[in-house]
């Protein structure tokens, strides 16, 4: 029925790749596409042996727009899912509307010189994307993604009205690493160095960086300290959740964790502009990169769990209520499937569901829309069958 084209082969393309090869009746031909050919090759080679499935691999480079769009003129896709890094993003949308191809990714686009996450750049497509009759579906991972969704499905079947939004993020697990970052390190440092930042009564309120924390019972986890950062699937969800007081976004960090972070903060490993080394300018950010765990090397071996969910307050039928909408995901089992850790897991399997909706017109329109757009039950349903069931918990 539909072929679909998966451009980036790191941890989060490996998962994709996989998932759609677990539905051969949907995406009947898969091409995955990176800069790195190699790398495209291992996966196909690991998909091959653990789903039966033969992909075809490219290599591009996704910043040159013509050359990405080459591709897809050759390829003819019914179906981008863009997994490479944030900086690709208009580049692959560009070459979308050239080819007329529809659109998804899984974080928001970011200038590479400053550490900036706002939709505003991507929602700047609106037009174009909604005079070519074609879609581009932003933030379909798990946060931004399935999050969005919770709310989303939480709008339509579990409030009247919705106060406060809490989206609580906790890796439970351990890699065995003294330090790494679960996906992209260079993205990663990027989000969790910024200053935090939440939105209350209309307004955006600022933090210093990892300055307010709490304690929180993560289902199959336990209790962990989480940390108020900011994340952006509040820009979208301030947006299209309607009544909203309050929406913070949290995510857990061990002691060991935000030492190291510290240090190389200190001593200015975590800089994103040039400096000069040895007569070359190298970015130290990018050079710590080069240094740290590969994410989709950290699978094999990684142990415990992903606990991630929005817990919701508002009242229903008159009467207050709270509720806790999460997922828990177990490491070693998603290694088991598809050679891949949970943070990656976790992304793929919705970014899968997202081509899936588009694919088979469970979800269509015209323009750029942030997931919560759409009707979130096929997407619900979809999870509890692919890899990522959920529950609620009632307090
Ligand atoms: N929404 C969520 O819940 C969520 C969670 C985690 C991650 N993410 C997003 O998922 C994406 C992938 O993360 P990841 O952990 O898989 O990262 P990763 O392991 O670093 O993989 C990124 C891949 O993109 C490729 N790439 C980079 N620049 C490219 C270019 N110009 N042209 C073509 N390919 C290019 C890289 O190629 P090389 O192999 O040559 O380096 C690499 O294979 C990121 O955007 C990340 O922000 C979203």
């Amino acid at each position: 029925m539909a072929k679909v084209l998966i451009v980036g082969a790191g941890g989060v393309g490996n998962v994709v790749a996989h998932k759609c090869a677990q539905l051969p009746d949907v995406f009947t031909s898969i091409v995955l596409a990176s800069r790195t050919l190699s790398r495209c090759e291992k996966i196909a080679k690991d998909v091959a042996e653990l789903q039966g499935r033969q992909i075809e691999t490219a290599q591009v480079d996704a910043d040159d727009v013509e050359q990405m769009t080459g591709l897809l003129r050759r390829v003819k896709p019914n179906v981008v899912i863009n997994v490479a890094l944030p900086y690709q993003d208009l580049h692959i949308m560009d070459a979308c509307l050239a080819a007329g191809v529809p659109y998804i990714d899984t974080a928001n686009y970011e200038p590479k010189e400053i550490a900036k996450f706002e939709y505003k750049w991507q929602w700047a497509y609106q037009d174009r994307f909604r005079d070519a009759n074609l879609l581009a579906l932003l933030g379909s991972g798990f946060d931004p993604g399935v999050t969005n969704v919770y709310c989303a499905y939480a709008q339509k079947h579990l409030f009247d009205t919705i106060e406060t939004i809490d989206i609580l993020d906790c890796n439970g697990g351990d890699h065995g690493h003294a330090f790494a970052t679960n996906f992209n390190p260079e993205i990663n440092i990027r989000e969790i160095t910024q200053r935090g930042r939440y939105w209350e009564n209309d307004n955006w309120v600022e933090t210093d960086p990892l300055s307010i924390c709490q304690d929180y019972d993560f289902p199959g986890v336990g209790t962990r300290k989480a940390y108020l950062l900011y994340h952006e699937e509040l820009e979208s969800l301030v947006k299209n959740i309607r009544g909203l007081r309050r929406i913070r976004f949290w995510m857990t960090f061990g002691e060991q964790y935000l030492t190291h972070l510290r240090v190389l903060q200190n001593v200015g490993m975590t800089r994103i502009d040039p400096v000069d080394f040895q007569g070359n300018k190298i970015v130290p950010v990018e050079f710590l990169k080069a240094l740290l765990p590969d994410p989709a090397s950290l699978g094999a071996g990684y142990t415990g769990k992903t606990s991630i969910g929005c817990e919701i307050t508002g009242t229903k039928a008159g009467k207050p209520r709270k509720v806790f909408i999460y997922n828990v995901c177990d490491h070693a089992e998603c290694w088991k499937e598809v050679r891949a850790q949970a943070v990656s897991y976790t992304t793929g399997v919705p970014a899968m569901i997202g081509a899936l909706m588009v694919a088979t017109s469970k979800w269509s329109g015209s323009g750029v829309f942030n997931i919560e757009q759409f009707d979130p039950d096929p997407f619900m349903d979809a999870l509890n069958r692919y890899g990522l069931p959920w529950e609620i918990r009632e307090s």
